[in-house]
């Protein structure tokens, strides 16, 4: 099969992408490597893949003759408030409605990734995919607007889409924005790490390779919206304590205060994804956190 993965030269799209081509696969990947993070390290990411430049706000997308495409692209991270909020315009909600307008068009099925960030201050733990979704970062509300969009396309131009609702990702190469890596890279180098808030927001976190398959089993089948969510959920003081016994070390923590937009809790009911697509998650927050470890101990020690 041949697809099309946007956003492969990022954390999760990168795995995507290996993932693929490791079972026999064509991928074409397409990224545009902003400056979220250092560009450096989405080079890295996309090393041994065929990754094309690629702007999806403005360049000319032409995806006749693919399988499928793999929308992951996207401007992440909840701190989306203020100026910044035109690249979350920009890279989600434009980037998103030209692609699922070029898919339409072409015929291809698409799977969207979107974000738990979409039920904000959910109504219930763990959430269902039926909750309204209430976002509190402006983040969350431009995936909410990208999954909006999705529909309409589906409804209006018969676009062959699904979505899926990722609970935060985690595991060799996970951003350098997202709490883990700063705090793997942190006990590593015996550095400073900011925790926002007091510790006891929890996640219902997602080991990559887990999110890769829900995403693999969703372009073969489904449809509609589906959360891709750990069996585990854990505060941030928990997975502290887990990443000091694994790293043997103390991490120098700061406190800092909570940042805006932040949910207090995301636990993700997955009987949908379960039952229709057979997906479950296999790597235990214990294990993958060890790996995460061991991939953050031998970058460090390379520097
Ligand atoms: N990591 C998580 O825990 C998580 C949780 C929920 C949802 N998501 C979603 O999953 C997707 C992947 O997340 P990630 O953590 O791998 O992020 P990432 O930032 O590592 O990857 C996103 C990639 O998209 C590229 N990109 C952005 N705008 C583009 C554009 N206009 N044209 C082409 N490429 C563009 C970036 O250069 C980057 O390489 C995102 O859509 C994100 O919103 C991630």
């Amino acid at each position: 099969m041949r697809y099309a993965v946007t956003g492969a030269a990022g954390f999760i799209g990168s795995h995507l992408a290996e993932a693929l081509t490791s079972r026999g696969d064509e991928v074409v990947g397409l990224d545009c490597f902003t400056d979220y993070y250092d560009p450096a390290l989405k080079e890295e990411n996309a090393r041994g893949l065929d990754v094309r430049r690629v702007d999806l706000a403005e360049d000319e997308l032409d995806f006749a003759g693919l399988d499928g495409v793999f929308h992951l692209a996207g401007q992440p991270g909840v701190r989306s408030f203020g100026d910044v909020f035109s690249l979350y315009l920009r890279r989600n909600v434009l980037a998103s409605q030209r692609v699922f307008e070029a898919a339409a068009r072409d015929g291809v099925r698409v799977v969207f990734a979107s974000s738990s960030s979409t039920y904000g201050a959910a109504e219930r733990y763990p959430t269902p995919e039926d909750t309204t979704p209430q976002p509190l970062s402006p983040y969350g509300i431009t995936k909410l607007a990208c999954e909006q969009l999705a529909a309409a396309y589906v409804r209006e131009f018969a676009l062959d889409c699904v979505t899926l609702r990722y609970f935060n990702a985690f595991g060799p190469r996970q951003r350098p924005d997202m709490a883990f890596t700063r705090i793997v890279l942190a006990l590593g180098a015996g550095t400073r790490f900011d925790l926002y808030g007091d510790g006891e927001q929890s996640r219902g976190w997602t080991y990559v390779s887990d999110v890769v398959d829900a995403t693999i089993l969703a372009m073969g089948g489904g449809s509609g919206t589906y959360n891709v969510g750990g069996a585990i959920e854990a505060s941030m003081n928990d997975v502290i304590a887990r990443l000091e016994t694994i790293s043997g070390r103390r991490l120098d923590v700061s406190r800092e205060p909570a940042v805006p937009g932040d949910q207090r809790r995301t636990s993700a009911d997955t009987s949908r994804i379960r039952a229709e697509l057979g997906w479950e998650p296999r790597i235990s927050l214990e294990d993958g956190l060890r790996r995460q470890w061991e991939w953050a101990s031998t970058r460090v020690a390379a520097q």
